[in-house]
């Protein structure tokens, strides 16, 4: 263990017994104490689902990467590992940035950002950003193996390694920025120390950002999907809201060919805090995905408890022929049920009725026939900080926060699905609510900071019919 790592570990160990938890998940991903932000290194390694990720353990804010670690059997129950990266530099000495994790032989290889500056921290002249190479046969003490590419000539920003093997190759995709325009870079290797440069896999046109952070290429349906964030894109009406994005492009791509786009840019996730999404393969063959359930620029009430960040619940990935990528929540999580709790309404006209008075581990499941509601707005809250409901008149599914307090206030939304038929998972945890709408159409993702906890369905202006409507009590 370096020496630095043991200073993580100290620190973790004095601060993590006294967190207020008050906000702080029960069946998500959190750092012990300190700060998260993406998920890195997801992967499935001797038995283990392992998560990594960028972590700061001396604060609840950003500041020099490390990366924190814990692994699971089902992705639900984490266990907290020792802190696998710390910045020791020279090429990371300024912070251990995202990256990606695969398994080569016996040994776990986590492939990372280096972040450092040549001179003065504050301007990006100074500023380089290198590919490193870790390796592990216990998966929980790593051997650095420093740099293994170098900034290319010119570049400043480029980061976040995401390397996946294809045939006898290793290929990995990494974010760059040149001038204003977002990128992505292929580059090849046979044994993930040395690697060949394989040019410009996609880049921004003028509408999509300055910098594409956290790329990810893998096949669905037999096309390739390519996942980032992409920051800079300006908001267009209900689309593009938060700070950053993180969407996708549908194509083909197959080794020595270049990337061909067939999709439009979506959006993967239309709460206030989706972020940094990473995927990988489950050893049965799915392919799941984690963000980080948070935003840059956005209020975290949670720092003054002694945290911050989180990850989504781990999702499965489908893509429609219609090139839509659907997310569906693993169905791990159909273990942590313990009791449904049906809850007897039908019908609901003009009234607020509370159905459930302490709402924290929770799954609600709501069912509407569209035709057979009138009411303007109908749906569910919790208390008055969250609301969940249809907007009739907008023909929008709209997730709402109100916590002024904090300085979190206002709404995402969605298009009414076309269907008859809008079902509706929603997931709450301590600080957080992720919606599944009709089973992967869409999701919403945001934090949210109760002081209590009672959950209401309420329908104004006229009258709501539940065709389904309770809630399972989770582990
Ligand atoms: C994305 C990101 C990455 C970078 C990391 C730094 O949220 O900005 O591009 O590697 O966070 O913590």
């Amino acid at each position: 263990m370096t020496l630095l790592i043991a200073n993580a570990e100290k620190a973790l160990n004095e601060k993590q017994d006294q967190l207020n938890i008050r906000w702080y998940p029960r069946y998500h991903l959190a750092p012990r104490a300190g700060w998260m932000n993406d998920p890195n290194g997801l992967v499935w390694f001797d038995g283990w689902y392992h998560a990594f990720y960028q972590h700061h353990p001396y604060s609840p804010e950003w500041g020099p990467m490390h990366w924190g670690h814990a692994r699971s059997r089902d992705m639900l129950h984490w266990e907290h590992l020792p802190v696998a990266l710390a910045p020791v530099g020279p090429e990371d000495k300024d912070g251990c940035f995202s990256g990606s994790a695969v398994v080569n032989a016996d040994e776990l290889s986590l492939i990372y950002t280096g972040h450092k500056f040549h001179g003065d921290l504050s301007s990006d002249d100074n500023l380089y950003q290198v590919q490193c190479l870790a390796t592990s046969k216990n998966g929980i003490e790593f051997a650095r193996h420093g740099t293994v590419i170098d900034t290319p000539a010119g570049l400043h920003h480029f980061r976040d390694p995401k390397v996946w093997q294809e045939g006898e190759a290793w290929y990995m995709v990494v974010g760059a920025r040149v001038g204003d325009t977002g990128q992505v870079r292929l580059y090849r290797s046979e044994c993930l120390r040395s690697w060949q440069a394989e040019g410009v896999l996609a880049e921004a046109d003028e509408k999509m950002g300055f910098m594409w952070e956290c790329p990810d290429l893998f096949t669905l349906n037999g096309k390739q999907i390519l996942m980032f964030s992409p920051q800079g894109m300006a908001a267009q009406g209900y689309e593009n809201r938060n700070l950053f994005q993180s969407g996708y492009l549908v194509g083909q791509w197959q080794p020595g060919a270049p990337f061909v786009q067939q999709s439009a840019f979506r959006e993967m996730d239309h709460g206030h805090d989706f972020y940094a999404p990473q995927s990988f393969l489950a050893p049965d063959g799915r392919r799941i995905v984690l963000g980080w359930m948070a935003m840059w620029g956005s209020p975290m009430p949670e720092q003054q408890d002694g945290w911050s960040g989180m990850l989504t619940l781990p999702r499965e990935l489908t893509l429609t022929a219609d090139n839509r990528l659907q997310m569906r929540p693993v169905r791990e999580l159909e273990n942590l049920r313990q009791h449904w709790f049906s809850w007897p309404v039908s019908t609901l006209s003009n009234k607020m009725l509370p159905v459930m008075n302490h709402c924290e581990t929770t799954e609600v499941i709501l069912q509407f026939e569209l035709a057979a509601c009138d009411a303007e707005q109908y749906g569910i809250a919790l208390e008055d900080g969250m609301r969940l409901y249809v907007d009739n008149q907008a023909q929008r599914l709209v997730l709402e926060r109100n916590y002024p307090e904090f300085g979190l206030c206002g709404q995402r939304s969605i298009p009414l699905p076309a269907s008859a038929t809008l079902k509706l998972r929603v997931f709450f945890d301590s600080s957080s609510v992720e919606v599944f709408v009709n089973d992967g159409e869409a999701c919403l993702s945001s934090r949210i900071y109760p002081q209590s906890r009672m959950l209401s369905l309420f329908a104004w202006s006229g009258r709501a019919e539940f065709t389904e409507c309770g809630a399972w009590h989770l582990e």
